[in-house]
């Protein structure tokens, strides 16, 4: 039996769930958890509320209301759209929980103590008219490695993690103006230092999918900077520095805590030791913007702390709404809330998974949800369950009847079934969710099959072991599906 730490990557408290949440990060957790716990691992899968950060500050401002108003909205939210989606985490905590603050104020610590965090002057933007620095989501402008439209922390487009400072044409995105530049000193993480160790980390580590490792690979060719790990802002984390006024963390530096503060207050609660399951194996489901932070930056913080690296980091692809790119300020998203409002949970989680590889983009088209969902799901594996029940209530009294002198085809159709939960076990363990789905479809629509070959409907009445046998193995199926 192994222990496994399963993580999902924490949700802004900025906004409700939507789709994209669910299909890169969440139900592909759950499918990993819920088949572990299946075949008897011992599993446990975190995930909090990412609080901080300008995300939660700038709507915030926008709404004038507190930071922490914002955030205990969007956390109830969340954990509502998470548990309407079946998601079966052991725990979902907040980053402004007083636990998380200790560990990310610790972590801090025992890094500065260790001699890997420095203090330096660097040059900052400052909106004069608004009279603050702007880090991050602060500032929009246009991104200096690929030219797309890019926010101050990240370009979307092609995966970088970035400083404000480097962006061109930065305009404040509270008054649009252009911000000047101002000294101001921050304290910065040695990761340069652990570039060997990643780049091993990298080419080492036989789990790690292409995407990962890709990406990853080509950010370590052009070498590593020394990592900003603090903000002028009255929003985080303050540092545990009496010299330090005014800084808190920086929210990635923080967040990622969050899986281990999650973790912690589990084992506050259970008695049992999360760090057994850290390191025994520890998976990380994230999103593919976010495998910079992950493969590079987190990586290299454990590292620098003295502690195990996580085994995996499974990153999924992007979803698109009827072809056009999701957009939460252009409202061109599908909530979790209102889909479930309409449908079943898990209409939307087979479609999200037998839609696509998870390492692949794809589209949710309403259209092709109700395709696969009369095609597939109704006239195939539905279809399947009722013949069988009703069959079975009618000719048999609801009782699953006695199997006895198969036939060729009866054994033939038996060992398909007996070898079903092996192959789409394997399936799911290499991350190839729609391929295990796929060939649990593949089996139903040959149950279908087998069913009308044996006509049990005929066999009633010229041998009844016939129709016995046929609904016997259709029940096994049944239930094996
Ligand atoms: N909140 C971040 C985002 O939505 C993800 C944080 S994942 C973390 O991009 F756990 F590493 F923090
Ligand atoms: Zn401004």
């Amino acid at each position: 039996m192994s222990k496994i730490f399963i993580s999902c990557a924490l949700p802004y408290a900025n906004g409700p769930c939507h789709l994209g949440h669910i299909r890169s990060t969440y139900l592909p957790a759950d499918i990993y958890a819920r088949y572990n716990r299946m075949i008897d691992n011992d599993v446990l899968l975190v995930c909090a509320t990412d609080e901080h950060g300008t995300p939660i500050a700038v709507k915030a401002d926008k709404e004038n209301k507190k930071p922490i108003e914002i955030a205990k909205r969007y956390h109830d939210m969340i954990v509502r759209d998470v548990e309407s989606m079946n998601i079966s985490l052991d725990n979902f905590t907040r980053t402004t929980d007083d636990l998380h603050y200790e560990i990310a104020q610790n972590f801090f610590l025992e890094l500065y103590n260790k001699g890997l965090i420095y203090k330096k002057d660097i040059q900052q933007l400052y909106c004069e008219k608004c009279n603050k620095f702007l880090p991050d989501r602060y500032v929009e402008g246009i991104c200096p490695v690929c030219g797309s439209e890019a926010r101050g922390d990240h370009c979307e487009k092609c995966g970088r993690a970035l400083e404000p400072t480097e962006l061109d044409e930065p305009k404040c995105l509270t008054c649009g103006s252009t911000p000047v530049i101002k000294d101001s000193y921050q304290y910065f993480f040695k990761l340069s230092e652990f570039e060997d160790d990643l780049k091993d980390y990298i080419d080492n580590n036989e789990n790690l999918p292409a995407n990962v490792k890709n990406y990853a690979k080509n950010w370590l060719k052009e070498g590593l900077n020394d990592w900003v790990l603090t903000r002028d802002m009255d929003w985080g984390i303050p540092l545990p520095l009496d010299e330090a006024k005014g800084k808190v963390l920086y929210v990635w530096v923080e967040a990622f805590l969050g899986y281990i503060s999650s973790a912690a207050q589990w084992s506050r609660e259970t008695g049992i030791k999360w760090e057994d399951y850290w390191n025994d194996t520890a998976i990380h489901f994230i999103g593919k913007d976010i495998i910079y932070h992950h493969s590079i930056f987190w990586p290299g913080l454990l590292k620098a702390y003295g502690c195990k690296l996580p085994d995996n980091i499974y990153a999924g692809e992007f979803l698109s709404l009827e072809g056009e790119k999701m957009s939460t300020s252009k409202n061109w998203v599908v909530w979790i809330a209102d889909f479930v409002d309409k449908f079943d949970p898990d209409l939307l989680r087979y479609y999200l998974t037998i839609n696509a590889p998870l390492n692949k983009d794809t589209d949710f088209s309403w259209d092709d949800f109700q395709r696969r969902n009369n095609d597939e799901l109704a006239d195939v594996i539905g279809n399947f369950l009722h013949r069988t029940f009703t069959f079975t209530h009618k000719f048999f009294d609801g009782e699953i009847p006695e199997y006895k002198n198969p036939s060729a085809e009866d054994n033939k159709f038996k060992e398909i079934i007996e070898k079903l939960p092996d192959t789409v076990g394997e399936y799911i363990s290499d991350f190839e969710f729609r391929d295990g789905l796929l060939e649990i479809y593949r089996v139903a629509k040959i149950g279908n099959k087998y069913f009308n070959d044996q006509e049990p409907w005929k066999a009633v009445k010229e041998d009844m072991q016939k129709a016995a046998n046929c609904l016997y193995l259709s029940n096994q199926l049944a239930k094996t599906l």
